[in-house]
This record gives C-alpha cells, structure tokens and sequence, in this order.
C-alpha cells in the first residue's frame, strides 16, 4: 500500500493536458468539469479543433440526462466547462503556469522524450508531470527529466468522460507526496483510483491487450468470424463490447504500438506476439473508429 497519511500533497490549481487527441480531449474535459483550469495543447490545430468539438458533443451527452428537468443549467454548465479550457499550439504558455501536466500524446518513447525534456527546462520546479501512457515504463519516461519525483502515471480509459477507473502509478522514484497528489487529483475529478506499480501494462492493459491479440489470432486462423467471436464474448461472457469493437475503440495504430514495444522488451513472451491482419490495417491507415474504418466500417 503506497498512501502515506502524513505526508502533505500539493494544491493543484491549473492543469495543462498535452496532446488532445481521444484521451487529451476527455482528459481534460474531465479537469475542467472538476472546476480546474485547464491549458489544452496540442502541436497541431486541427486536433484542438476537433478536441473542443468532441469535448462539445460528450457534454451535451452527458448533461441531457443530469440536467433533464432544467436544460438551461446544462447549457450553463456546458459553457461554465468550456471557459475553464484554454486550447494553444504553443507549450510554453501552459506549461509555465501549471501545477500538474499530464502527457497524452502519441506512444513514442523517442517523441515523449523530446517533450518531457523542454518541459523540464520551461516549467517551475514544483510542477509535478504524469504520463498517461498505455503500455511504456513510467521510470524511463521520466529519464527524460531531473525532477524523477515528481513524476508518476496517471493512466485512463477511453471514453474518458464515461470509463470510472484511473490507475495511479509510482515509480521506485516518485516521492510520496507527488503520489498523494495525484491520487487526490484522481478522486477530486470523480474517478476510481487503482494503486499500481510500474510493470508493464499496469493492471488493466496487461491483461487486456494479450487478450484481443489472441482473439485476433483466432480470426487469422478461420475459427470463427469477427462478428461471432464478438458476440459470443458479449453475451456468452458478459462483456460490454466485443474484441474486435473494442480493438477498433482503443485504436489498431495505439494496440500495434503497445504489442510491438512489449515484444522489443520481452521476446521470449508469446502473448505479445504480432498480428499479420492488424499490421496490414495500420498500414492501409485503417486505424478503428477514428479514421472510421478498422476491422468494422463505421462511415
Ligand atoms: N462522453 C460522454 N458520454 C458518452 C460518451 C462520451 N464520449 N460516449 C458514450 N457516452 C455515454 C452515452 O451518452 C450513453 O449514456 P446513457 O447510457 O446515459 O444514455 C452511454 O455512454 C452508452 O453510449 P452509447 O449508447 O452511445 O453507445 P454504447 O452503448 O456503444 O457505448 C461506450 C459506448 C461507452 C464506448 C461503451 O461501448 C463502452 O463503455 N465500451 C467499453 C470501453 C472500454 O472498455 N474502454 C477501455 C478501453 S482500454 C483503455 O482505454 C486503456 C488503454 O490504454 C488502451
Ligand atoms: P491520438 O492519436 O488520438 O492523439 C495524440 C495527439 O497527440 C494528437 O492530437 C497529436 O497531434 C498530438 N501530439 C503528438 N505529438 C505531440 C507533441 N510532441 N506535442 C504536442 N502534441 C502532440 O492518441 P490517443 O489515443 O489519445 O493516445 C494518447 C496517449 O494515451 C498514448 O500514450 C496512448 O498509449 C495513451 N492511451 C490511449 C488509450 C486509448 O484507448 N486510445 C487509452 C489509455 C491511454
């Protein structure tokens, strides 16, 4: 058990969120809607674009059934939200007055790297960083930085605004009150935390991605048909959604990145063997509901 009661956490006021793709955007939906205020920031114009308008449509989702009786609060807390996020292409002008920055951009240790390592440089000493990172070492992540104790993993699950669980990683470096904060950080925005170290996929993604790469396998060996295996895991085993849908959900590009960076670090593991039928999907840019086609059609 890592929560130490004496130690002090810090206040966290302001939040930057980099990276503003499906988990940046709910992620910083979520910050705002817990009353932070928020610096959304992204290298590229188009995806804050997108980001606020997806921001947008989950809000109208999710106020309609809390608000139903007064549809004038739900556009007064849609607006309310919306102002407390600040979107910018421009890292410093976030980064430099947040007390905690989270990290959603793509799974690239090289790329998370270059970043975490100009923020370091730009942003003041106390500010703590987590990673949101789906399948990479927190502890190398932060190799990039001198701050190793004030760093940790916050890692959520997509949809953002709808999925209640955040997994809350410590590092052998992370100091115990960088781990108290962001555990507190976890229940002030209203979701679940899961205390975890920093082994490969933590809890979830550890049993969850070796799962659809042998349902995958399956598939490529003429078993059964996509749509079977997802139905008879939806209502043979009481999931929510089927393999495939949920594989199509997370993203073929961000599963194909999380089996190949395993199988790098661990090649005498067969659960992270690669898949001939998601490798040719990436490479025809059919990449699941976002770019909408993956294994299904979604246009
Ligand atoms: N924002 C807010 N609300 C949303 C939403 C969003 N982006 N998307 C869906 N919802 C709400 C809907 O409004 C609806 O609410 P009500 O029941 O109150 O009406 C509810 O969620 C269900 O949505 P829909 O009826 O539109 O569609 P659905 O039933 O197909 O649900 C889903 C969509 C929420 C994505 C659901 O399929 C689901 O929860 N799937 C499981 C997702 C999952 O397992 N995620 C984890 C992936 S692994 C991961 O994230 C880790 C990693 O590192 C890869
Ligand atoms: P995404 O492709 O939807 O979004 C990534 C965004 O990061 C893009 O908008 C891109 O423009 C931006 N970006 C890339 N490099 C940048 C940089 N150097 N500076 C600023 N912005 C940059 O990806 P995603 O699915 O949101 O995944 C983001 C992270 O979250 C990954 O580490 C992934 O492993 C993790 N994650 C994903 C899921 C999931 O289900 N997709 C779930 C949990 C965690």
């Amino acid at each position: 058990n890592f929560s130490s009661t004496y130690v002090l956490s810090r206040k966290i006021n302001s939040v930057s969120v980099i990276g503003s793709g499906l988990m940046g955007s709910g992620i910083a939906q979520v910050t705002a809607e817990a009353g932070y205020s928020v610096y959304l920031i992204d290298q590229n114009q188009n995806a804050l674009d997108k980001a606020i308008k997806s921001i947008q449509n989950s809000l109208t989702k999710t106020t309609k059934k809390r608000f139903n009786k007064e549809p004038e609060h739900a556009e007064r807390y849609i607006k309310d939200t919306l102002d407390r996020i600040q979107t910018t292409t421009e890292l410093d002008s976030g980064a430099e007055k947040s007390d905690l920055i989270i990290e959603a951009i793509v799974e690239n240790i090289q790329v998370k790297h270059d970043l975490f390592s100009k923020l370091d440089s730009i942003s003041p000493k106390e500010t703590i960083f987590a990673s949101n990172t789906s399948s990479l070492p927190i502890s190398e992540i932060a190799q990039a930085v001198n701050r190793k104790d004030r760093f940790g993993g916050l890692h959520f699950f997509n949809p953002v605004p709808v999925m209640k669980l955040l997994e809350v990683i410590k590092t052998h470096e992370t100091s115990d009150a960088t781990y108290k904060t962001l555990l507190e950080y976890g229940l002030s925005i209203g979701k679940t935390t899961v205390e975890c170290k920093d082994t490969p996929g933590f809890i979830v993604n550890r049993l969850l991605v070796p799962y659809m790469f042998e349902v995958v396998k399956m598939y490529e060996r003429g078993d059964a048909s996509l749509q079977d295996i997802d139905t008879a895991m939806k209502l043979g085993a009481g999931y929510l959604i089927g393999p495939f849908e949920l594989l199509d959900h997370v993203g073929l590009d961000t599963s194909k990145f999380i089996i190949d960076g395993w199988r790098k670090r661990y090649p005498n593991d067969l659960s992270f063997e690669s898949s001939p039928v998601i490798d040719k999907l990436v490479s025809e840019g059919k990449l699941g509901r976002k770019t909408g086609e993956g294994f299904y059609n979604y246009r």
